[in-house]
């Protein structure tokens, strides 16, 4: 029988670098308050936000994406032509087809990558990781550029009580690369498709079948949601750290999804996270970023100093679907 050749990639993977861009325009919750009858009090206290970022008009998925990653590359010490594969997370780039990876690899410069999106919502980014770990460590790409990108204002109905003052715009970045120590931990993801109406945007073919020629806004059921987040994702939390070969003891830092603070509460709760971890708070001042919110939340934390090299991070991001993806890994 003929034998074929497999690849071989390094033993280890890792982030190298971390980047992101945050829109220009910084939008307060008064701003928000009156289309949805609603407080300033009343939002930062279901939800810890405080103000967000929109992008404007020139702040698109692909401009977003390649400030984000060449200041990740730049962190890496990398190349843009040394990155074999560009994967970006997003569920807002209102392109059906091609992917927005494709331009973004372009613009970066990059020479030919494999690129393409993929399509998990929330919880995009650590799926992003988690495919990025195995392409390194199985051989089909040396750097893996994984992005987490939102413009969620254009998907948002500003009148909707649910959702106006939660979603926002960003963009953050990681380069993944080989490494001389296992920098990413085993990934814990899954999906509870059960629930594939509890966030979403409406099937445009019902959209244009009525006439209407609005962009297609989210809708969530937000009161199930938290309770889902709250109390499955925990275990998925823990679960990550089990995989990991560590406990809660050893973590450093923990950076969900930045849906809401008191799911972050509810989960470092439920898995007794020690008073000494640090736990990423972007949401006061990003919303809920969807994607981008992990990446955003780690950029903060290694900018405020609350994440160092070498540090052990536990992030888990989770959203439509349902879908959800948590791992341990180390900081660059
Ligand atoms: C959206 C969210 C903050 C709403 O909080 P909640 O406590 O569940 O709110 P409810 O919908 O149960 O409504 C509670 C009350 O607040 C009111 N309310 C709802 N939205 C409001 C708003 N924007 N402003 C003021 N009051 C509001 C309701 O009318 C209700 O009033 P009542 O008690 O007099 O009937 C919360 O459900 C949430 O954070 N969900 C998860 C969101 C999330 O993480 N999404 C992303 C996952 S990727």
């Amino acid at each position: 029988m003929t034998t074929l050749t497999v690849g071989t990639g390094s033993a280890n993977a890792a982030l190298l670098g971390v980047g992101a861009y945050r829109p220009s325009a910084l939008v307060p919750n008064d701003d928000l308050v009156e289309a949805i009858d609603s407080s300033d009090e009343w939002i930062q206290q279901r939800s810890g936000i405080r103000t967000r970022r929109f992008a404007g008009p020139e702040e698109t998925v692909v401009s977003m994406s390649v400030a984000a990653a060449r200041e990740a590359l730049e962190h890496a010490g990398i190349a843009a032509t040394q990155v074999d594969a560009v994967v970006v997370a997003t569920v807002s780039h209102l392109v059906q087809t091609p992917s927005a990876a494709t331009a973004i690899a372009h613009a970066l410069g990059a020479d030919h990558p494999a690129a393409f999106d993929i399509s998990a919502a929330c919880a995009g980014f650590c799926h992003g990781i988690a495919l990025a770990n195995d392409m390194v460590r199985g051989g089909s790409a040396r750097h893996v550029l994984v992005i987490g990108v939102e413009k969620l204002s254009d998907i948002t109905d500003p009148t909707d009580r649910g959702t106006a003052f939660i979603f926002a715009d960003g963009a953050g970045a990681v380069v993944v690369g080989q490494s001389g120590h296992p920098g990413i931990g085993p990934v814990v993801w899954g999906s509870d498709g059960e629930h594939y109406d509890h966030i979403r945007t409406p099937d445009l073919r019902d959209l244009v079948a009525a006439g209407d020629l609005r962009l297609p806004c989210l809708s969530m059921k937000g009161s199930e949601v938290f309770r889902w987040a709250s109390y499955a994702m925990a275990k998925v939390a823990q679960q990550a750290v089990d995989r990991a070969g560590i406990t809660v003891d050893d973590l450093d830092c923990f950076i969900p999804h930045q849906a809401n603070n008191r799911i972050t509460d509810a989960m470092a709760r439920a898995i007794r996270l020690p008073a000494s971890v640090r736990i990423a708070r972007d949401i006061v001042d990003a919303g809920n970023t969807s994607a981008a919110s992990v990446p955003l939340a780690l950029h903060r934390m290694i900018e405020d100093g609350d994440a160092r090299s070498g540090d052990i991070a536990l992030l888990i991001a989770f959203g439509a679907g349902l879908s959800y993806a948590a791992q341990v890994v180390t900081v660059p």
